[in-house]
């Protein structure tokens, strides 16, 4: 008989079976728990054992209590769970069963500011806390996610050596598994990693609709603009799945055509674009993707104002050699974007996050991998923005003409572009030495007696104007 499991899986669903059946392949003893309901889910655990080889020695369970008692004191509880009422309804039922030492790991999409109290609130009655973002879906639980942890780092060296295991491992074989920083740190960067995942899926949305609306191209040769880009350092994840879905085809035709254009979401773009707002951070090109994704969504309102306004014809050429330079850099600016918000929420919260450590994470097991991901490993150890980076700003100044013509052609197709005006207006601001700024201050200092600086005076006193006498 083997000796009592010392790691217990609670949640079933896609990601907790494919993470446990990871770690039972890995050698890895478990207890495993789903909830019984009638007619829903009924067994879960005992019939994986019963369909996965793997999981033959796993001790499945139904009852909370059972389960809790069957794992190895530490216990290594990883909870895989929706993110919400779902935790802290199975928390509330976990707590009294545990043990001084225990270790809770919370695997799903929880939002960072809900960890940062689990953390303290947990560590109050001697249990550890660890959140965890978990990237690289179904394929990535099973054979290797990329793993973002964040809490207690004793309670991480208690658990790394099996995460290390199950994680994915980069061209350097290095595991994408890293604890990030205390508190909320890890599920902070997971919800970074998907704001910077929905631009990046949205300038890919907009490459395609752009290549469309040229008459040379159709879907075949689209196909092989993007192969071609894959072979190039454009190479990512994102790219290859946008490659895979157009090759697929339904009775002949292309299956691309038989999806309904309303995209969805489950939240954290929501909540990546919200924090920016927050910690006073311009995230435009997350907030523009999420934007995109609702305009898209509200298919009756698009289809009303379609009969009021004409659709334009032109036959405006799109070069795709100017398309590819706007779409690298625009990626450029999603990534610095992404990273620098990073950046800024560990100096605000105090976490230490290592920017290179997140691009290591990141550069395989990830939605986010590729080759630009990859080489940012380097570049944040140079401590330097990507912005700041030379070969970056070599590419950025040299493919301003080609993202000028994209957009270009965006206007002339009459085609929304979120994604690559986001990021131009983005790039234009942060690097414009004068900014209009001074009339805001002047606007809200007229009305509404709010100050400013001065530039004629070195501090950082607020001065009013001259408004006040003269109002009329
Ligand atoms: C990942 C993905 C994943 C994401 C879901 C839903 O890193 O594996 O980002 O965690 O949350 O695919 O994403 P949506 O927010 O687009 O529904």
């Amino acid at each position: 008989m083997k000796n009592k499991p010392n790691w217990g899986v609670i949640g079933l669903g896609v990601m907790g079976t494919g993470l446990s059946r990871n770690f039972a392949k890995k050698g890895i003893h478990l207890a495993l728990y789903n909830r019984h309901i009638e007619g829903v889910e009924e067994n879960i655990a005992e019939k994986h054992c019963q369909k996965y080889p793997e999981l033959e020695t796993a001790l499945p369970y139904e009852d909370l209590s059972l389960f809790i008692h069957a794992v190895e004191i530490p216990r290594k509880i990883l909870l895989m769970l929706p993110a919400g009422v779902v935790i802290d309804s199975v928390l509330n039922q976990l707590t009294p069963l545990l043990s001084n030492g225990d270790i809770i790991i919370d695997g799903g999409n929880s939002h960072f500011e809900d960890t940062e109290k689990r953390v303290i609130e947990f560590a109050g009655i001697g249990i550890y806390f660890l959140g965890m973002g978990v990237s690289g879906g179904e394929e990535g639980a099973l054979n290797g996610p990329s793993l973002m942890l964040g809490g207690d780092k004793h309670a991480y060296s208690l658990v790394s050596k099996e995460l290390e295991i199950i994680a994915a491992k980069n061209s350097n074989g290095t595991p994408c598994c890293a604890y990030l920083g205390s508190g909320g740190a890890g599920h902070f960067v997971k919800m970074i990693h998907n704001g910077i995942e929905y631009a990046e899926m949205q300038l890919l949305a907009e490459v395609f609709e752009l290549t469309q609306a040229d008459p040379k191209h159709d879907l075949i040769s689209i196909k092989k603009i993007f192969s071609k880009w894959q072979k190039t350092s454009s190479e990512s994840y994102l790219l290859k799945v946008t490659l895979s879905v157009l090759n697929y085809t339904k009775k002949g035709h292309p299956f691309i055509n038989l999806i309904k254009d309303e995209a969805s979401n489950k939240g954290t773009g929501a909540w990546a674009t919200a924090s920016g707002a927050k910690l006073g951070n311009a995230n435009s090109m997350m907030a523009a993707a999420l934007y995109a994704r609702f305009t898209s969504s509200d298919k009756v309102t698009r289809e009303a104002m379609a009969k009021h306004f004409s659709k334009i014809k032109t036959n405006h050429a799109i070069s795709l050699d100017a398309l590819k330079k706007a779409y690298d850099v625009s990626r450029l600016i999603n990534h610095h974007q992404g990273f620098e918000m990073i950046r800024e929420a560990s100096l605000i919260f105090g976490w230490k996050i290592n920017l290179s450590s997140v691009a290591l994470v990141w550069s395989e097991g990830c939605i986010l991998k590729s080759t630009l991901m990859f080489s940012l490993i380097d570049v944040f150890k140079s401590n330097k923005k990507i912005l700041e980076f030379s070969p970056f700003i070599r590419e950025i100044n040299s493919g301003m003409q080609a993202w000028e013509e994209t957009l270009d052609s965006g206007i002339k197709h009459r085609i929304p572009l979120g994604c690559f005006s986001s990021a131009w207006n983005y790039f234009l601001a942060i690097t414009q030495k004068q900014s209009n700024a001074n009339l805001i201050q002047a606007q809200r200092d007229y009305f509404g007696a709010h100050g400013f600086k001065r530039t004629d005076i070195k501090n950082e006193v607020l001065h009013h104007g001259p408004w006040s006498s003269k109002k009329n």
